[in-house]
């Protein structure tokens, strides 16, 4: 009996030991060749074994991601395709030993040619054959834009449909079989290049998680470049402090809203439901003051709270919601330009002699008019890929400080509304959205924020299972059919996983909202979805 289990375990040892050896020398021994049958030159194809801290010494400094460390045994290629004579996107295949049949596609964010290596770590960690690229440029700055319509076309669409059609032919050429089913995850520009994907190319992936999506983009970029010229120079007499968003601002908004869902714990659950008066902040004398509000401040903190609108009344984007200065003022009411706008206007709609002091709405027309690259993604009708069985989950913080929560609010309402013609029901058979009380854009802030929405330090934390994940939950809904109803969010104690569970709340999905009902406000059953 004992010897038996001892060769057992022996035998399996040996096997496990020669499967890891063979894999690494497939790895090290395949053969990268594309559709030209030409293999790209400067490819990269190594194996890298799980624990490995890996360099990434040639990543633009900008991008800040020195190393990444990889929790899977994995095949890496990184190669760079070219998509025109004058453009070409570098791309990263991690393929896992422990292969799962699936394939995903990771995003993007703000106007970066960044690779997010952490999304590529966390795909790889849960056995999906994982691609990602730099969207075409390398680095945060949109300079590469400048006079080159081909760098802005991989931007706008053709680095990721590049990248998912690369990625499944050398999966499958891998593994020695295709895969089973396709996924995507991004948030942010992340986001909107999930939704651009559905609507340009529906059989590219079953399921797609696009959160925080920067969808409507050039009206987004027209709304936030509309901050600098509302708040002026950080250092003009009129400009609202950091001290003043994050004390007497915040506290009067929370005073105001917090206690709508029932409970005063610093979140307001939906945001739609605050009205945010400023008034009672008004300074009583003219003299200017800390902890009171000028006549100039008020109306500028009214229409930071009020919609973009066109000449004619028209909405070029929806109002920032009330909750999120905290960060705001990290970026937007920082009294800078917001570099995302200014490199979009200097390097794509104009040139670099605009400036963004004086943004108005003759841009924010022009911008939209312009749609360059058609990257303005906000389709009304998506019912190719729901044809296909694809499956869409979003997701939106309400505390984003970067992309207006409404809007997405108002992306969804116009599927359901307007082209599809299906009202909710249909929706729910392919397309929910969940809105999460508490989190800034895409991660933290002091919400139950961590729902697996990628790879982070603090995913590892929670299981990655359908309840708690949203890629699990994509995951189970696209192979199992299983519907997400809710997510149920994690916040860490100081966002470290190691101090554990500091509360958790089932975010529910638009359009319920999250009424507290008793109990332990932080246990996710003292709330309900209504
Ligand atoms: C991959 O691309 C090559 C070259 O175009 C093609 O011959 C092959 O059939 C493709 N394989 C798959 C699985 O798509
Ligand atoms: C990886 O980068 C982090 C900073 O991002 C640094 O603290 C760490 O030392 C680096 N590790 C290696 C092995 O380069
Ligand atoms: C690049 O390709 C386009 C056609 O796609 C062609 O018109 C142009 O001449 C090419 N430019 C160069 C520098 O080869
Ligand atoms: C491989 O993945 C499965 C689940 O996908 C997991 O149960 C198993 O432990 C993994 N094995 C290794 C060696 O990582
Ligand atoms: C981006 O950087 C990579 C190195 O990581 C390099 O191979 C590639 O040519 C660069 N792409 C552009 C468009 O500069
Ligand atoms: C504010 O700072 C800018 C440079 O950052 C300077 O050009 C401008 O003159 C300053 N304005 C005032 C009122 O000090
Ligand atoms: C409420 O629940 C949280 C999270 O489990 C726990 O840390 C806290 O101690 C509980 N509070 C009370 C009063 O039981």
């Amino acid at each position: 009996m004992i010897y038996h289990y001892f060769f057992s375990v022996l035998i399996a040892a040996l096997v496990s030991r020669a499967a890891t050896a063979s894999f690494a020398e497939s790895c090290r021994s395949f053969s990268v060749k594309l559709a030209d049958n030409n293999t790209p030159p400067g490819g990269i194809v190594e194996y890298v074994s799980a624990g490995t801290d890996l360099p990434l010494p040639y990543n633009d400094p900008s991008c800040n991601r020195p190393n990444q460390t990889v929790t899977a045994d994995l095949c890496r290629i990184a190669l760079d395709v070219s998509t025109s004579n004058l453009s070409s996107v570098v791309l990263e295949l991690w393929l896992p030993r422990n292969w799962t049949g699936r394939f995903l596609a990771t995003g993007n964010g703000g106007i970066d040619g960044c690779i997010k290596y952490e999304d590529l770590a966390y795909g790889a960690a849960h056995g999906f054959a994982v691609v990602g690229s730099n969207n075409g440029h390398n680095g945060t700055s949109g300079r590469a834009f400048y006079q080159n319509e081909d760098v802005v076309i991989d931007f706008s669409w053709r680095a990721l449909h590049t990248i998912v059609e690369i990625g499944k032919n050398l999966t499958s050429r891998f593994y020695g079989y295709p895969h089973r089913t396709s996924y995507y995850l991004g948030c942010s520009l992340g986001g909107r290049q999930g939704i651009n994907a559905a609507d340009r190319f529906p059989g590219d992936f079953d399921g797609i998680v696009a959160g925080s999506p920067a969808v409507d983009f050039n009206n987004l970029v027209s709304w936030r470049a509309s901050f600098f010229p509302l708040t002026g120079s950080y250092n003009s007499s009129e400009f609202i402090t950091r001290a003043q968003w994050t004390g007497l601002i915040h506290d009067e908004i929370l005073r105001q809203c917090d206690g709508i869902d029932g409970v005063w714990d610093g979140i307001i659950e939906d945001p739609t439901l605050c009205h945010f008066h400023p008034d009672p902040l008004a300074c009583t004398t003219t003299a200017h003051k800390e902890n009171c509000l000028s006549a100039v401040q008020i109306e500028t903190v009214r229409r930071i709270f009020s919609p973009l609108l066109a000449g004619d009344g028209e909405l070029i984007f929806p109002a920032m919601q009330p909750g999120s200065e905290d960060l705001a003022v990290e970026r937007l009411y920082a009294g800078k330009p917001f570099s995302y706008s200014e490199d979009w206007f200097k390097y794509v709609v104009f040139d670099p002699s605009w400036n963004p002091a004086y943004f108005n709405l003759y841009d924010a027309e022009t911008a939209d008019a312009l749609n360059p690259a058609e990257i303005r993604t906000w389709p009304s009708d998506l019912s190719a890929f729901h044809a296909r069985g694809g499956k869409m989950i979003t997701f939106h913080g309400q505390q984003d400080n970067q992309i207006t929560s409404f809007n997405s609010i108002r992306f969804y309402d116009r599927l359901a509304a307007g082209g599809m013609q299906t009202g909710a029901e249909q929706m729910e058979a392919f397309f929910r959205f969940f809105r999460i009380s508490g989190m800034f854009h895409c991660n933290t802030g002091p919400g139950a924020w961590v729902v697996g929405q990628g790879g982070g330090a603090s995913a590892a934390g929670i299981p990655f299972a359908r309840e708690n994940n949203v890629l699990a939950a994509l995951v189970a809904w696209v192979e199992d059919e299983i519907a997400p109803d809710t997510i149920l969010g994690t916040k860490f104690v100081n966002d470290e996983v190691g101090r554990g569970i500091q509360m958790q709340r089932r975010h529910c999905r638009y359009p319920l909202r999250n009424t507290y009902i008793g109990g332990n406000a932080s246990l996710p059953d003292s709330w309900m979805c209504l």
